[in-house]
């Protein structure tokens, strides 16, 4: 490996250690959804080489990404590597097919999804399995134990989970607690200057649990690269956003639509203030938007996604050797308001007189 050009942090209360900039793997391989800007197996493999080759030891995929085509790309590229030196992710809940157990967070199918990521990703184990969304067919204890047996008898090292909400994040580290589990040590949710709601509960229950943040969506799925014109429609074999904004048929689960922002002026005061703030240190728009992610205290590792190198090195350099300052952190802060709703404004604006350190409880 070269010399690294990233910094490490914690994977959430773990002695584990992961580059603070993830290579999220959904973009490789076939996609189920046809996306013109999936990358192939080669290209896949340059981009995971220079990801490497630039320090970066944490790769995040799912087992439905391509219905296992992610999986066996990253499989193909792993078995050709000194396994020991990377941090391997992955997920289930998601319906790989239409049988009635091939779904869901239940021990048997938890289990069996498992055995068939190992298989596609040619390794005996992974370091984070997690659960993709809250199961609601499924008790929660069954998904904990699971996830606890699944750590001992080593097919995991550690767990986490993804697409909750603030009270089941809450439920799930207290059954933990109750049950004497293994702990959960990262929270993969949506997180960018778009999109900021898991401030207000999700990393509330992170920050008082130790529990570390996985952003997804960092760049809000390419809206926020900057790489769009107000007047010109974006090209439907270009980028992903202009796939789906062509056609709205297309649209991808949970993706971004472009209509929601073409005439959106405070998106584009945004993307300006990203340009002109970028000028300052010498950096592209997608380098600052994950810039602010990785200074967020609660954040482990960003997992980014790239479409060719050139992507990749641009966004591998929002890693080191540079930092938002205070001042430019708060404005994009200010920037990217986020609606404060009842409960949430009358419950924080009552707590400034009484902060306890000695407490530790989230100040806003
Ligand atoms: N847990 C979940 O439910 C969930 C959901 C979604 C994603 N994820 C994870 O998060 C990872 C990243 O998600 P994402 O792909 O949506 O991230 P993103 O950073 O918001 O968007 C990445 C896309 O933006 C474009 N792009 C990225 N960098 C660029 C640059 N420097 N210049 C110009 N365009 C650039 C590329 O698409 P085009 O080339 O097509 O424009 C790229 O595929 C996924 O791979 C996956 O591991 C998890």
């Amino acid at each position: 490996m070269a010399e690294s050009k990233v910094e490490y942090n914690y994977l959430g209360k773990s002695g584990v250690q992961v580059s603070n900039l993830c290579l999220g793997a959904m973009t490789f391989g076939e996609s189920q959804f046809e996306i013109p800007t999936q990358a192939s197996e080669k290209l896949s493999f340059e981009i995971i080489d220079k990801y490497a080759e630039l320090g970066g030891n944490f790769i995040d995929t799912a087992n439905v990404y391509g219905i296992g085509s992610s999986e066996r790309v990253v499989g193909n590229w792993l078995k050709k590597q000194d396994r020991r030196k990377f941090i391997i992710a992955t997920k289930v809940r998601f319906p790989m097919d239409t049988g009635v157990n091939r779904i869901g967070l239940s021990r048997r199918h938890m289990i069996e999804s498992l055995d068939e990521s190992l298989e596609r990703l040619q390794t005996p184990f992974v370091d984070l399995l997690q659960s993709h969304l809250w199961d609601n067919a499924t008790p929660i204890e069954e998904t904990l134990r699971t996830f606890d047996d699944l750590v001992r008898c080593g097919k995991i090292r550690y767990f986490g989970v993804s697409n909750v909400c603030g009270w089941q994040l809450q439920k799930i580290v207290d059954k933990i607690e109750m049950m004497g589990l293994s702990r959960c040590v990262t929270l993969q949710q949506e997180y960018n200057l778009l999109c900021r709601q898991p401030e207000w509960e999700e990393f509330m229950v992170c920050e008082n649990e130790g529990i570390g943040v996985l952003p997804w969506s960092p760049l809000k799925g390419g809206i926020l690269t900057g790489k769009f014109r107000h007047d010109v429609s974006p090209d439907a074999k270009g980028s992903r956003i202009g796939y789906t904004h062509t056609n709205e048929s297309r649209a991808i689960p949970g993706s971004s639509a472009w209509r929601d922002y073409r005439d959106d002026n405070s998106y584009w005061k945004l993307i300006d203030s990203l340009r002109t703030m970028g000028g300052k240190y010498g950096k592209s728009v997608p380098q600052v938007a994950l810039r602010w992610l990785i200074q967020k205290p609660v954040v482990s590792s960003v997992i980014i996604g790239a479409t060719s190198v050139k992507q990749l090195e641009d966004n591998m350099g929002a890693s080191s050797g540079w930092s938002l300052s205070d001042e430019d952190m708060s404005s994009l802060n200010e920037l990217t308001p986020r609606p404060l709703n009842y409960p949430y404004k009358m419950i924080w604006s009552f707590q400034k007189d009484r902060l306890n350190k000695f407490n530790r409880s989230i100040v806003l």
